[in-house]
């Protein structure tokens, strides 16, 4: 049984980690250092970094502030790069993996750095790890869906140790941007909707990179992204304006960074977007005020990338040195990509403009962060022969564990009939274009990921099945996008001769990431139209969906049987697909956001605020049964929209099993909580099923009335309990005071007496309820 109250992941210490980690992990990061050692480590660090910065010139420090891109250099910038790095003038570089140099060359440049520059401090290298480096596991917004902290932590581990195979020791995740706008392409990278499953999983992901001890040289150094408010893009559209309350900020879109922070994450990314009118890379109040005066942050910031030069679009920089005075006085320690700080700091500190105090400063985070990753003692790659290097990437071990990842990442949405579990014996008809899709089935962001060693679907399913069975294919279409109906009948032949039929559709990867929203969110292409003719045929219809986020279903959620969504699953998708489609495993997976009806629908989040007119199944008349001229308030006057409802499609926290749960017998300890005291809450699950699965119990509570209004429901915990049928077990969750706590309006974090319901809930939309007083 695993619990995950409020409190627990969030403020996890990192020193009972290596008990959760995977074998091979826990046997390389067995050399943990007890507190004493790392506290005397820190001292050691503050001095090492005084001696370093008493002997570095203006250019030196400055150049520790630099991070270059790779990926846009070639072959014949070489002798100047290396030339930079001789004089101290480059911190890092990022994107050292595909570019036209040849990637070795990166070593070399360690070298010269190490050697030749005056203080021999080592370059950093930075790459964006974001789910799995070449064995990539599901998109993190799947992960976020196994509401699984264990498993978040061990997939990041894994990608820890291959990256750090090839000498990365920073990674740009975990992104911990809240959206609650599925249009947005980057949905595809967060954790969700939710300040506390994002903090928890975020927490779990900063563990799994760094581990406790960040000397150890299968450690990367984790960066929380984009400091703040990315996800808030206006319209979903890249790169918007965001608009968000201070409030709101403090109770939704900055607690997954504190937690990131407090549980020893070493970097944070500016975002590209404005807050509330300012661009994130040019705002002190985030930098400077929340991040180091509220937090304490003692690690480094970096911009995002060309993000200070953009300052100069957003008509908030005059030029490029304007740019730089404004990043570096609100706080941007580390500039990726651009060269205003080496271009400019030196005059705007002759001008005073900048200090050296404060350039001694953003050297120091940057430093310290060096110096813990132990740069010194593990500057170059950690395999050192191509032979060690297979012996790590893509090991047997690590496919398995992205394999089991992927298994409970997946959402089963519906099962009418119980089309799922397929049967072995039948004859599947497999159809459409995301089947057989090696590409697409890794998701966004896989710089390292390769096709070329993507298992795919169909030779898991006919491995699965051996002679019992066939297993038919006929795409239908080419791609996810594909709007021609030429593979139309063979696909409907095929649905025709068999028992049963799989479709797997949805997006391919390039649909959903960076720069990649959707006004749109229906199943692109004409794959509506292909299952409406498989739906034809009469035969059962399962669906397995692929795409970076919740999709407009319209009529094909009527016309498939059952759908699971499982997002990209990875390199191991199929084999990941085979077991939960036959049923040897039971889909666990919940949703980590609201699943809207449609476009028009967004933004819907299951935390919202009621209105004064909250809408009711019969407080209004829905658009097809509005009779004409009518008088204005017949079809009712409550917040919905009279075509699509005022329900999401699915609730957060929603998903099926192969079983069914039950909930009884709730509990609360009292009916009053005391600010220093605590309620137990518990209840029992039963499994009234036929099948071994796994329940997600929810804790969410709504406090009645406060000095600001209140959410309809907050998650405050979670449990998953694997049970076996006819089983039960009863989920406990602790609630303290300091849980309910909220900001008011005059910003100050409070805790407000008053009354609470509470519910423990298989989703964010039902539940048993209960109440209590604070007091
Ligand atoms: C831009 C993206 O916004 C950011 O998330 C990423 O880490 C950097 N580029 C580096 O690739």
């Amino acid at each position: 049984m695993k619990k995950h109250p409020l409190t627990v992941g969030v403020m996890a210490g990192l020193l009972s980690l290596a008990a959760t980690l995977p074998l091979q992990a826990a046997n390389e990061t067995s050399n943990f250092s007890t507190p004493r050692q790392q506290m005397l480590q820190q001292e050691d660090i503050a001095s090492q970094i005084e001696h370093l910065l008493a002997q570095m010139s203006i250019h030196e420090k400055i150049g520790q502030l630099a991070l270059r891109d790779w990926g846009t250099f070639g072959a014949s910038d070489m002798k100047s790069i290396k030339q930079a790095v001789r004089e101290g003038r480059v911190s890092g570089f990022l994107n050292v993996n595909f570019s036209a140099v040849d990637k070795n060359a990166f070593e070399e440049l360690q070298r010269i750095a190490v050697e030749e520059s005056p203080l021999g401090i080592p370059l950093l290298f930075g790459q964006d790890v974001i789910h799995g480096y070449e064995t990539i596991f599901p998109i993190p917004l799947g992960q976020a869906a196994s509401w699984n902290p264990e498993l978040i932590r061990n997939g990041a581990r894994i990608a820890a140790q291959e990256a750090s195979a090839d000498g990365i020791r920073w990674t740009f995740a975990p992104m911990i941007d809240i959206s609650r706008d599925p249009r947005w392409g980057r949905i595809a990278e967060t954790l969700g909707e939710d300040p506390l499953l994002t903090s928890i999983l975020g927490v779990a992901m900063v563990e799994g990179f760094q581990t406790s001890n960040l000397a150890d040289p299968t450690s990367l150094a984790a960066c929380g992204k984009h400091f703040a408010g990315y996800g808030a893009a206006e319209g979903g559209r890249d790169y918007n304006s965001a608009y968000i309350p201070e409030r709101l900020l403090r109770d939704i879109y900055l607690p997954p960074f504190k937690a990131g922070i407090d549980a020893g994450m070493q970097s944070i990314m500016s975002t590209y977007s404005t807050l509330n009118d300012v661009p994130g890379t040019g705002s002190p109040f985030l930098f400077k005020q929340i991040l180091r005066d509220e937090w304490g942050f003692d690690g480094f910031v970096v911009s995002d990338w060309n993000a200070v030069m953009e300052m100069v679009p957003h008509g908030f920089a005059r030029d490029a040195r304007h740019a730089a005075n404004l990043a570096a006085n609100a706080g941007i320690d580390m500039e990726m990509h651009t060269d205003t700080y080496e271009k400019f700091l030196p005059q705007l500190m002759d001008e005073g403009k900048f200090s050296e105090a404060q350039l001694d400063t953003a050297v120091a985070n940057i430093l310290r962060v060096k110096l813990r990753l132990d740069l010194w003692n593990h500057p170059y790659p950690r395999a050192q022969s191509e032979a060690e290097r297979e012996q790590i990437i893509r090991s047997a071990q690590f496919l398995d564990a992205a394999k089991e990842a992927a298994k409970e990442t997946f959402v089963l949405l519906k099962n009418d009939k119980k089309v799922l579990p397929l049967k072995k014996g039948q004859t599947v008809a497999v159809i459409g274009p995301l089947a057989e899709a090696p590409h697409e089935q890794l998701g966004t962001w896989i710089y390292n990921g390769d096709k070329k060693h993507s298992r795919t679907l169909l030779p898991a399913l006919r491995a699965m099945v051996g002679d019992e069975g066939e297993i038919l294919y006929a795409a239908g279409l080419d791609y996810s996008r594909d709007m021609s109906t030429r593979g139309f009948k063979a696909a409907v032949k095929a649905a025709r001769k068999a028992d049963v039929i799989l479709y797997v559709g949805g997006e391919e990867s390039i649909l959903s990431g960076e720069g990649h929203s959707r006004g749109d969110i229906r199943l692109p292409g004409a794959q509506a139209e292909l299952v409406a003719a498989l739906a034809e045929t009469g035969k059962p219809l399962a669906m397995v969906l692929m795409a970076g986020r919740p999709l407009q279903l319209d009529d094909t959620l009527e016309q498939a049987d059952a759908v699971m969504m499982a997002w990209h699953p990875g390199t191991m998708a199929g084999p990941a697909l085979a077991d939960v489609l036959y049923g040897e495993t039971s889909p666990s997976g919940r949703l980590p956001l609201t699943w809207p009806v449609g476009a028009g629908q967004i933004p819907i989040y299951y935390n919202h605020l009621a209105t004064g007119r909250p809408a009711t199944d019969d407080n209004y008349t829905r658009i097809e049964k509005i009779e004409r001229e009518v008088f204005q308030h017949q079809p009712g006057n409550s917040s919905n929209l009279l075509d699509y409802g005022h329900k999401p499609l699915f609730p957060f926290g929603y998903g099926l099993t192969y079983s069914e749960f039950e909930y009884s017998d709730l509990q609360v300890s009292s009916t009053t909580l005391d600010a220093n005291g605590q309620l137990s809450i518990s209840a029992t699950i039963t499994n009234s099923g036929r099948t071994t699965a796994t329940e997600t119990a929810q804790l969410y509570v709504r406090d009645l009335v406060g000095s600001v209004s209140r959410p309809v429901r907050e998650l405050k915990g979670f449990e998953r309990v694997t049970l076996a049928p006819g089983e039960s077990r009863r989920v406990q969750f602790h609630l303290t005071a300091e849980d309910l706590a909220f900001h008011n309006a005059q910003m100050e974090q409070v805790i407000e007496p008053g009354e609470f319901r509470l519910w423990v809930a298989p989703d964010a939309q039902s539940g048993l309820e209960s109440g209590f007083t604070l007091r």
